[in-house]
């Protein structure tokens, strides 16, 4: 599809023409599994399988003020079982300050290749401390660190998150983090950052 982006005026943009949304297959109740958390962990695994999306792992996230104002960004979708869906982050980021105050939360993915999107709208619930340091550990040390070095959601200095880091690494005597994977074993999982699980209503 060739885009085309039009400017009537200066103060408008506009994307020409009108990308058609295809689909290749028609969903109705006998094509899909009457769980939907079942019928999730099929196209997941069908979207990883094919191995055409660059990164299906990716969702958006949607939560609100207690007033009901919005906001969307995107994480990583972790794990799925029979509860919810699993993504890890600061606690004290944006996202979940929303979540503490109002625990409900949307989820879509994309996956343009497969020409398919879902949506999951669920109540949140923070998920225990030791899974999520059980996932902290296996997450590379370069992760770890920028785990702890980046207070998310707030306005940095130049250079502040260099510094920031540098401290850190200090702090747990890491010396070089190039090469190092899993099982390091020497930077314990911050208090203020572990997952949270979506629960579909
Ligand atoms: C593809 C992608 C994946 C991301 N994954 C995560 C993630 O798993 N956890 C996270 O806290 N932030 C992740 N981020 C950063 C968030 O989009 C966001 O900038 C950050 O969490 C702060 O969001 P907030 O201020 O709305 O809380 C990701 C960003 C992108 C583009």
């Amino acid at each position: 599809m060739d885009y085309h982006i039009a400017q009537p005026s200066p103060d408008k943009l506009q994307v020409l023409p009108h990308n058609q949304y295809h689909s290749s297959d028609v969903l109705t109740p006998s094509t899909t599994n009457p769980s939907p958390i079942v019928q999730f962990k099929e196209w997941f695994t069908e979207v990883v399988n094919a191995k055409v999306v660059p990164e299906p792992e990716s969702m958006c996230v949607s939560t609100c003020t207690p007033s009901g104002i919005p906001s969307s960004r995107f994480v990583l979708f972790k794990e799925v079982d029979t509860r919810g869906f699993i993504f890890y982050t600061n606690y004290s980021s944006r996202k979940s300050q929303e979540l503490l105050a109002n625990p409900y939360a949307a989820l879509a993915f994309y996956w343009r290749e497969v020409h398919r999107s879902v949506r999951v709208v669920g109540k949140v619930e923070k998920v225990s401390r030791e899974k999520s340091e059980e996932y902290f550990k296996g997450r590379p040390i370069g992760s770890q660190l920028g785990a702890w070095a980046s207070r998310q959601s707030s306005v940095v200095e130049e250079g502040e998150v260099q510094s920031r880091l540098e401290e850190i690494k200090d702090r747990f005597g890491v010396k070089d983090q190039e090469g190092t994977t899993t099982d390091h074993g020497i930077i314990p999982t911050p208090e203020f950052w572990g997952g949270w699980r979506i629960v579909p209503l």
